[in-house]
C-alpha cells in the first residue's frame, strides 16, 4: 500500500483517488505524521503532494529525512519533489519564469516513470519555486522551456520527482506516469478492487460488531443506502434503520428506499412518516435559515423518539465517506472546509458504545461501485447529491404541499429528460426550483397568471465551486414544454446561468 504524505496541495485527494483508480490502495496523513506511525503503517511506497510552502522559507513543512532510507520508493511531487532535494542536499529558488497551466514537456528517455511515453507532451504545471541544484546521486531525466528539473531521480535509491501534477487530467500522460511508477517502480499489480474491499469490510464489521445491535439512520442517499446494504450483509438482522420520511424527498424517492432496503435488502427498516410534523412546523416560514434550523431539528426529535422505542444499541452506524473525515481536517493537511450539516448531533441523543463507519475509507466513487458490488438498483447507485433539508429549500419561500406537489412533478420531468439526453451522469448536479414569483402567461387564448420555475445544473468537482452547466439549447427547450405543459400552475421557465461562486449551488 501507498503512503500519501499531505504537504496542503490543492490536489492532494485527487493524488489519492488517481492511486486507486490504479487500483492501488493508499491513505493520505499529514506530513506531521510521526516516523513511529509512518512505520507502523508500514508502505510499501510513498508519495508528497504539492503544498502551498516555499522549501528554503522559515516554518516550511519538513518530514524526516530517514524516510528516504526506508528502502520504499518515493515520488515527490511538486513541493515534494524540492523537499527531497532541500532534504538530500540539493538546492532550490525562485523560479525565473513562474510556470502555470498546460507546459510542454520533453523527457530524456532514461528514466521508468517515462516509460512507453511518447518524449514530448503536454503537462500541468503550478510553481514559482524548482529545484536548481540537485542533491547527489540525482539526474535530470525531464526539462521545459523554463524549468530544467521538471522530472528528476536517483533510479539507485528509487527517489523520483516530478515538478508537474500527474494527478490533473490536463497531464496528458499522467495516469500513464503513475502506473508506471505504482507498476513498473514499485512493483504493485492492480489489486484493490470493489469485490476485494467487500469482502474484507464484510469481515472487519463482523469482527468489530460481534453479536451486537446497530442502528443506521437512513437518508434515502448513497452512502446510507451503500452502508446499510454492507452492513446487512456482514451482520443481517443484528442492524436496524430508522428512515425518518419528512415529506421533502423528491417523488417517489421515500417508496423506491423503503422498497429496495426492505424487499430486495431485508433490512430492518422503520420509516417514520413525519410529513405532517413536518409541514407544520414550516407553515409560514420563509426565511431559508430558519426553514434549515427547524427540519435540523424536527429530524432530530424525530429520530429520538424512534430510538427510544429501539432502546439502547452497541453501534451508531454512519455512511461518512474518505473525503468527509479528509476535509474535516482528521486525515491530511487540509483545513476544515465544511462542517457537516446533515445529521449534526445526532450521534447525542442516542445510547450506543461505539460508531461503525464501513465506508469511511471510499472515496465517492468507490461508494458507488461498491454499490453497484453489493447489487443496488443503478438508479440508485447514480442518485445525485441532495441536501438534508430536501425540496424545504428549493421552494423558495413559503413551503405548502401544492408547491411540494408541483415542484415534485416537474422535477422529475427534468430528470427523466437528463436521463435520455444520457447527461444524468456526467452533470454534476441537477435539479428545479420553484420560486415563488407568478407571471402572467397565455395558454390556449387564456391568461394564466403561474409560478415560475427555475432550472438549476452545474459541473463541479468538490461543491465549493462549481460552474453552471452549458447544457444543449434543444433538451432546455424539450423540458420546459413538457414542464409546462405536464404541470398546472407553471407558466414559465428560466435557466440558472450563475457559477458557485458568487451564487451557491442551491437558491436557499
Ligand atoms: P451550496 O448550496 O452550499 O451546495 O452551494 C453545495 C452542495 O451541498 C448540498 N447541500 C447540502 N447537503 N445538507 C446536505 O447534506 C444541507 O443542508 C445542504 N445544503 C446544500 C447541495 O445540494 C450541493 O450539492
Amino acid at each position: 500500500k501507498v503512503l500519501v504524505l499531505d504537504f496542503g496541495g490543492q490536489y492532494n485527494l485527487l493524488v489519492a483517488r488517481r492511486v486507486r483508480e490504479c487500483g492501488v490502495y493508499c491513505e493520505i496523513r499529514s506530513w506531521r505524521e510521526s516516523m513511529e506511525h509512518i512505520r507502523a503503517f508500514q508502505p510499501d511506497a510513498l508519495i508528497f503532494t504539492g503544498g502551498p510552502a516555499t522549501v528554503f522559507e522559515p516554518n516550511a513543512p519538513m518530514v524526516d529525512p530517514a524516510l528516504f532510507s526506508m528502502g520504499i520508493p518515493v515520488l515527490g511531487i511538486c513541493y515534494g519533489q524540492q523537499l527531497m532535494i532541500h532534504l538530500l542536499g540539493g538546492q532550490c529558488r525562485r523560479a525565473e519564469t513562474r510556470e502555470y497551466g498546460k507546459v510542454e514537456l520533453t523527457h530524456n528517455g532514461k528514466s521508468p516513470l517515462f516509460k512507453d511515453i511518447p518524449a514530448t507532451a503536454v503537462y500541468w504545471m503550478s510553481h514559482g519555486v524548482e529545484v536548481e541544484t540537485l542533491a547527489p546521486g540525482f539526474e535530470v531525466v525531464a526539462s521545459t522551456d523554463g524549468c530544467r528539473c521538471a522530472a528528476i531521480q536517483c533510479a539507485e535509491k528509487q527517489l523520483y520527482g516530478v515538478q508537474f501534477h500527474p494527478e490533473v487530467l490536463h497531464t496528458q500522460y499522467g495516469k500513464e506516469l503513475l502506473q508506471n511508477f505504482l507498476y513498473g517502480i514499485c512493483g504493485f499489480t492492480a489489486e484493490w478492487t470493489m469485490a476485494s474491499y467487500l469482502e474484507e469490510a464484510v469481515a472487519e464489521c463482523r469482527a468489530k460488531i460481534g453479536s451486537g445491535r446497530v442502528l443506521l439512520a437512513l437518508s434515502g442517499g448513497v452512502d446510507s443506502s451503500v452502508a446499510a446494504a454492507l452492513l446487512q450483509r456482514a451482520v443481517g438482522d443484528q442492524l436496524t434503520c430508522i428512515f425518518v420520511d419528512h415529506g421533502l424527498l423528491r417523488k417517489d424517492e421515500g417508496d423506491q428506499v423503503e422498497e429496495v432496503m426492505t424487499h430486495q435488502f431485508h433490512v430492518d427498516v422503520r420509516r417514520v412518516n413525519a410529513k405532517d410534523r413536518f409541514l407544520s412546523r414550516l407553515a409560514g416560514v420563509t426565511d431559508p435559515e430558519a426553514k434549515r434550523k427547524i427540519i435540523g431539528e424536527e429530524f432530530i426529535r424525530v429520530f429520538e423518539a424512534e430510538a427510544k422505542k429501539i432502546g439502547a444499541v452497541d453501534f451508531l452506524a454512519q455512511g461518512t465517506i474518505y473525503p468527509d473525515v479528509v476535509e474535516s481536517g482528521l486525515g491530511g493537511e487540509s483545513v476544515v472546509i465544511k462542517s457537516h450539516h446533515n445529521v449534526g448531533g445526532l450521534p447525542d441523543c442516542v445510547d450506543f458504545k461505539d460508531i461503525v463507519e464501513p465506508l469511511r475509507r471510499l472515496f465517492k466513487d468507490e461508494v458507488r461501485q461498491l454499490g453497484i458490488e453489493l447489487g443496488l438498483p443503478e438508479q440508485l447507485v447514480w442518485r445525485q447529491p441532495f441536501p438534508g433539508p430536501g425540496l424545504a429549500i428549493r421552494v423558495i419561500g413559503e413551503i405548502t404541499e401544492e408547491k411540494l406537489e408541483i415542484l415534485r412533478d416537474a422535477d422529475a420531468i427534468f430528470r427523466e429528460e437528463m436521463a435520455l439526453a444520457g447527461l444524468d451522469r456526467t452533470t454534476s448536479q441537477y435539479f428545479a426550483v420553484l420560486t415563488s414569483v407568478r407571471s402572467v402567461g397565455v395558454m390556449g387564448d387564456e391568461r394564466t397568471y403561474d409560478y415560475t420555475l427555475a432550472l438549476r445544473a452545474v459541473q463541479s468537482q468538490d461543491f465549493m465551486t462549481a460552474t453552471w452547466s452549458r447544457l444543449p439549447y434543444e433538451l432546455l427547450d424539450k423540458v420546459s414544454g413538457r414542464i409546462v405543459g405536464e404541470v398546472k400552475h407553471i407558466n414559465r421557465i428560466v435557466y440558472d446561468i450563475t457559477s458557485k461562486p458568487p451564487a451557491t449551488v442551491e437558491w436557499e
